[in-house]
Order: structure tokens, then sequence, then C-alpha cells
């Protein structure tokens, strides 16, 4: 019997034609890019679960809302929208868009760690880890333990160690960390959620001791959804609610808008304290553009506006997680593991335990990525030892705790029909996992390797 599959809350009135290459086509395309992904042409991918990250479909009143964006450089009618929506959801009085969730990040983070020695997170995503180290600091993951178990099924794998974050201010001394951060949900493990509970707690902690609580919003919506789902506090609340009561304890807020707000170019930030967003102001004027379209043009502002209203919608929420969740139901049946429960926005493939006879230093997942392509023409990617980098002091490889081959859904985009064919494929695949040969690096850049790095197959 199959599982459920909730129906999409909508219909199709603009589609996107895909061209299904051959397989020798395909292994062929995948040689010539290396075995790299990102060296792919869209046009040769037949279901690109490369991110979840502005991939996703603007419904008929975002695009009526790019017809009527507001092109004006100040003050633009837009720009109001944008503040309108972004103040009803998350409540703070002083928001600041810019063009995308990194952007953001560049802005504030040093802001956050001037004269300061680190920042910790329950896990940092690539990108505002990066920011900050490039502020001076040093980022410290304080994820719980059983997110580190992919056969764990419990309800918010994405949540703080409370304890463990104690001791490290314990350690670090409380007037040199400049930011804890929450991510929810929680990307690099695995889209996992993070509880209202634990964001009480987390925030308590930071605020007892001083120090700025942010939240990295980037999956906000999803995660009010898993909330709503497993914690009992909130069965009864909307998604709104359940927002509003998340973004209460926070200070400030990044948000990459490519994602929960179902646009293709898009961010937020959010402060309460007024000589902070003067600073933010400062440095948005720098490096992103005046104040009132933050390096976004007036119709995506527009698209936003409308886009943040939508992602919190229950019936579609309802849909999106359970589109992942048929998926995980299916692969359950068929005995592949990944990290479980499912998440938010992608199926996050265990690689490790596909590929058992592949070391981590030959990438299984990013291995599991390149079969998976030449299969069924899917392109995911590699969130594993591939991904991880060398070390930057000593340059040697370093092994990660997951090798996740994740495969992004994005937003009211592909059927379940589709689905159906990326879990046929990995079971395909399962099938001789035992002949899926490792990859090795022939050229790397120093940093961010596995964007363009070349590999041969082993
Ligand atoms: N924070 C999180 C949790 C993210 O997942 C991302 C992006 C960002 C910040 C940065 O936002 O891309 O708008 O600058 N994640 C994408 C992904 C790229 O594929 O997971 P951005």
């Amino acid at each position: 019997m199959k599982p459920n599959y909730i129906a999409e809350p909508f219909r199709i009135k603009s589609v996107e034609p895909l061209k299904m290459l051959t397989r020798e086509e395909r292994e062929a395309k995948i040689k010539a890019a290396h075995y790299n992904v990102f060296g792919l042409n869209s046009q040769d991918v037949y279901i690109d679960c490369l991110t979840d990250s502005g991939t996703n479909a603007m419904s008929v009143n975002q695009w009526a809302g790019v017809m009527l964006g507001d092109e004006s450089y100040a003050g633009a009618t837009s720009y109001q929208h944008v503040i309108e929506s972004a103040t009803e959801i998350f409540g703070f009085p002083y928001i600041q868009p810019v063009h995308q969730g990194r952007a953001a990040e560049k802005v504030l983070m040093p802001l956050l760690l001037e004269g300061k020695k680190y920042a910790i997170a329950n896990m940092f995503f690539d990108t505002t880890r990066g920011h900050a180290v490039m502020a001076g600091g040093i980022p410290v993951d304080c994820v719980v333990p059983e997110a580190l178990d992919t056969s764990l099924r419990l309800p918010f794998k994405g949540n703080m160690d409370c304890k463990k974050l104690v001791e490290l201010i314990k350690e670090y001394g409380k007037e040199n960390i400049g930011v804890i951060i929450m991510t929810i949900t929680n990307n690099s493990a695995g889209g996992q959620p993070v509880s209202v509970a634990n964001i009480r707690e987390a925030s308590k902690i930071a605020h007892d001791n001083g120090i700025p609580f942010m939240i990295d919003a980037a999956r906000y919506a999803e995660n009010a959804y898993f909330i709503k789902q497993r914690e009992e506090e909130f069965k009864n609340a909307s998604i709104k609610d359940i927002v509003t009561e998340c973004f209460k304890h926070a200070d400030c807020f990044t948000m990459s808008a490519k994602k929960d707000a179902i646009v293709n170019m898009g961010g937020l930030l959010g402060t309460r304290d007024k000589a902070l967003f003067e600073k933010i102001k400062q440095r948005c004027i720098s490096f992103e553009g005046f104040v009132t379209y933050g390096g976004m043009s007036g119709r995506d502002l527009e698209a936003l506006a409308i886009g943040l209203k939508e992602g919190i919608d229950e019936d579609f929420l309802r849909y999106r997680i359970g589109q992942l969740e048929y998926m995980a139901a299916r692969l359950d049946e068929a005995g592949i593991a990944y990290q479980t429960p499912v998440g938010g926005h992608a199926i996050f493939v265990d690689a490790k335990k596909m590929l058992p006879h592949i070391p981590w230093y030959q990438y299984p997942a990013q291995a599991l990525a390149v079969e998976l392509y030449k299969e069924a023409g899917i392109r995911g990617c590699d969130i594993g030892s591939y991904m991880l980098d060398r070390d930057p002091v000593t340059h040697k490889e370093q092994e990660s705790k997951f090798e996740f081959t994740r495969l992004c859904i994005a937003r009211r985009v592909y059927t379940r029909a589709h689905l159906d064919i990326i879990v046929d494929a990995l079971i395909e695949l399962k099938k001789s996992a035992s002949k899926i040969k490792g990859l090795k690096i022939i050229e790397e850049a120093p940093v961010l390797r596995h964007f363009t790095a070349k590999l041969e197959q082993l």
C-alpha cells in the first residue's frame, strides 16, 4: 500500500518543460562536469534537488505583485508592504530587507562580534559560520547529541544542547561571546526542528549572561508546523501564533527569504535595539543599497510581502511537509536510512549506511549524488566530508559527523510522480550499492571547494 500523500492545495497554471537525457548522455555530462553536481547545466537535470533555496514556485498573487512592484529608490510602496507583512508575522520593531540570508549575516555579524571571540549556535549553516569567521569570531556548534544518530526518532533533534551551552559559557567567559544563535529548522542536522521549550531555555541562558540571542530564520514556518504537530502546548495554536512565540524570545534575527517566504530572491534582518538598527542601516546602505530596497528590486520586495503570508498557511505547510513524509514512509518500507524523523525541506540520505564500503575520505555522499544523477537525472548534493573541506590550519582532510546526500524538495514545484522517481532511483541504487565506487579530488580551491572541485571515480 502506498503511503498517504496530501494533495496539492493549488492547481497548475504555468509549466516549465523538463528534458530527460538517456543514461549514456547523463554519464557523459557528469563526467564532463568532473563528477561535481555544481558543474551540471540545469537543462541536463531532470529533477533538481540541489536546494530548496530560491527554487520555489511563486503563486498567481505573487506574480501579480511583481507587476505592481514599485521600483522607486526611496520610500517604495513595495518596501512598505514588506515591512507590514514582516512586522505582523515577526513582531519586531526594526526590520531591514536585504537581498538574501548571507547579506543579513554580512551586515549583522561584525556588529555582534565586535570585541568578542565566540559565536555559539545549535548548528551553523555554512554561510553563517563563514560570516562569524570573517568577523573574527570562532563559531561553535552545540546541537543535542541525539542529532548525530540518524536512526533515532525524536521530535526535536535540531535543539540546542542547553546543558553544554551553560558549560561553554563558563569555559569561554560570557564577556567573550558575541551571540547565541538558534537555526530553525536546523539545516545542517537534517532540517530538524527546534522546540519552543528549547528556544525559551536557550534564550533565558543567553539573557541571564547578557548575550544577544539570534534566530537564523530560514525555515521558521516549517519549524512552526513541526511545533504544532509535536509540542503539546501548541497543538491548537495557529502557525502565526507559534511563530510569534518563537520570535518573542529573540533579540535579533537574520532570514533567507528564499526558503519559507517562497521567493526566488530576498532576505530580512530584524532587531529590537534602536542603536543597533542605526548601525545596521549604515552597513546596509554601504553593502546592500538604500534602506528602503536593501539590494532588492521593487518587484522582488512585492513578491516577498505576499510570500511571507503564503509561507505560514497551514494547508500549504501540511502538504509541503506531507511530501517529505510521503517520501520518508516509502524509504522506511525500502529500508533506506536517512536522518529520521524526516525534516522539513529535504531527505538527508545516510550515505554512510547505504555505502558502508566507501570510507569517508572517498566521499560516500558525493558518490551517491553522482550515481543518482546517472540513474535518473536527479541532482542532490553532499553534506559530508567532501563539503566539510580541509582543516583551515593543518590543511588535512577532516571527517564529517555526517555523510548525507541531501535531496531538497522545492516548494510547490514537483508532483508525487517526481517524488516517486526519486525514491525508486534510491531503491534501485541500493540493490547494487556495493558496486558504487568512491571518488578522489584531483583539483580543489583553498576554500569552499565543493562548488568547483574536480573529481575522479576510483
Ligand atoms: N541560514 C540557513 C539555515 C540556510 O539554510 C541558508 C541557505 C542561509 C542561512 C543563507 O541564506 O542562501 O539566502 O544567503 N541555505 C541554502 C541551502 C543555500 O541550500 O541550504 P542565502
